[in-house]
């Protein structure tokens, strides 16, 4: 089964051009790829919920920036097991996504089942199990066809929630902005992403040489802005899940409002840096870094101009479209993460204390 790799998360990551080939591999953008209901109920949504757990609810703050900047719907994201039991108010007609690779998730099913259905519109699953509990409790379906995935670590179920989660926001958008939604750069995107994930496959051996900068080490920091944050709270999720090195992530903006007084020459800082509007800003927080000493490892567009020198190691990544952009950067860190476990020997598709589908509270 694992053929020529070394483990199933590796042999999974190279999987992810054909797999988000597969997922988005339709004929035409329809409503009805997400179930017969679908054509009645995208038309009448005020509002989105998205709730999931993990990796998928990583994927869900991702679909936040698309669902309110491209269709314009006011869109709340959160982890299943806080929204479970919070009384939450929820807006008239929302839709309801959950996301989940396994479709088993006890929390993501429990905050499922207890939503508020008076002002539920419809709850709709993406899913990478078919006729799994959280499918069964949906009325819309959209499944991701990442196929079987072994490794805990969670990469393309991943990108293609993302994938899916895109698909969702083009027909958002053709309902909701019929007169400003433009659908090319969406299906341009969707048409891209397999080739520009192939690309950054191609990387992996540089990215493996940065691993003995992270081995020795005991916490990291990675910082995003804008769509990138949950892609680095992605990277730091799957560096702590495999590597055990402590991660978290921030909004970079963030940094000077506590998280600057961790940063030492112990501290590697990765840094998702795209050529995007929030650039100039994300540079700027990346100079504070650099001043008190912090070891900077920058994932950048090579249109961006970082350089590398003391302090600061660059990994050009290549440019690409602003859609495409959260899945190719997704896949560089999860190289990163992958490299340094193999590194530090963890028994990188079964890390320690965890189960791949958590079908308890
Ligand atoms: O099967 P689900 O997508 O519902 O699982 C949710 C999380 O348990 C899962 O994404 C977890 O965080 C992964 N192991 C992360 O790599």
């Amino acid at each position: 089964l694992l053929g020529d790799y070394d483990h199933y998360m590796l042999k999974e990551m190279f999987e992810q051009p054909a797999r988000l080939e597969d997922t988005v591999a339709y004929p035409a953008l329809s409503d009805a790829l997400f179930g017969d209901q679908a054509a009645e109920v995208f038309p009448a949504v005020s509002a989105v919920q998205i709730i999931a757990c993990g990796t998928s609810y990583h994927a869900g703050l991702v679909a936040r920036h698309w669902i309110e900047s491209i269709a314009g719907l006011p869109c709340q994201v959160e982890v299943a097991s806080e929204y479970r039991y919070r009384q939450s108010v929820t807006l008239a007609n929302t839709l309801i996504v959950s996301i989940s690779q396994s479709g088993e998730t006890a929390d993501t099913l429990a905050a499922l089942k207890n939503c508020d259905r008076a002002n539920v519109l419809a709850r709709l699953a993406i899913c990478n199990v078919d006729h799994s509990a959280i499918v069964r409790e949906s009325e819309l379906v959209f499944l991701t066809r990442a196929g079987a995935e072994i490794g805990v670590a969670s990469t393309k179920a991943f990108t293609t929630q993302l994938a899916a989660l895109l698909i969702l926001t083009e027909r958002l958008a053709t309902h909701h902005r019929p007169d400003q939604f433009d659908a090319a750069p969406v299906a341009a995107a969707l048409k891209d992403m397999p080739s520009a994930v192939a690309r950054v496959l191609s990387h992996s051996d540089k990215i493996a040489a940065l691993t003995p900068q992270f081995v020795t080490k005991h916490h990291a920091l990675f910082l995003g802005r804008g769509i990138y944050h949950p892609i680095a709270m992605e990277g730091a999720l799957k560096l702590k899940e495999i590597s055990y090195i402590h991660a978290e992530a921030y909004p970079a903006g963030e940094l000077k409002h506590g998280p600057l007084a961790l940063v030492d020459s112990d501290m590697p800082v990765v840094a998702v840096a795209p050529n995007d509007e929030l650039l100039e800003k994300l540079r700027s927080n990346l100079e504070e870094v650099k001043a008190r000493g912090g070891q900077l490892f920058v994932f950048a567009d090579e249109a961006a101009g970082f350089k590398p020198g003391p302090g600061i190691e660059v990994i050009p990544m290549p440019h690409c479209s602003e859609l495409v952009g959260p899945v190719v950067y997704t896949v560089a860190l999860q190289l990163l993460s992958y490299h340094v476990a193999v590194g530090k020997g963890t028994d990188v598709d079964k890390p320690r204390n965890l189960a791949k589908s958590v079908t308890v509270e």
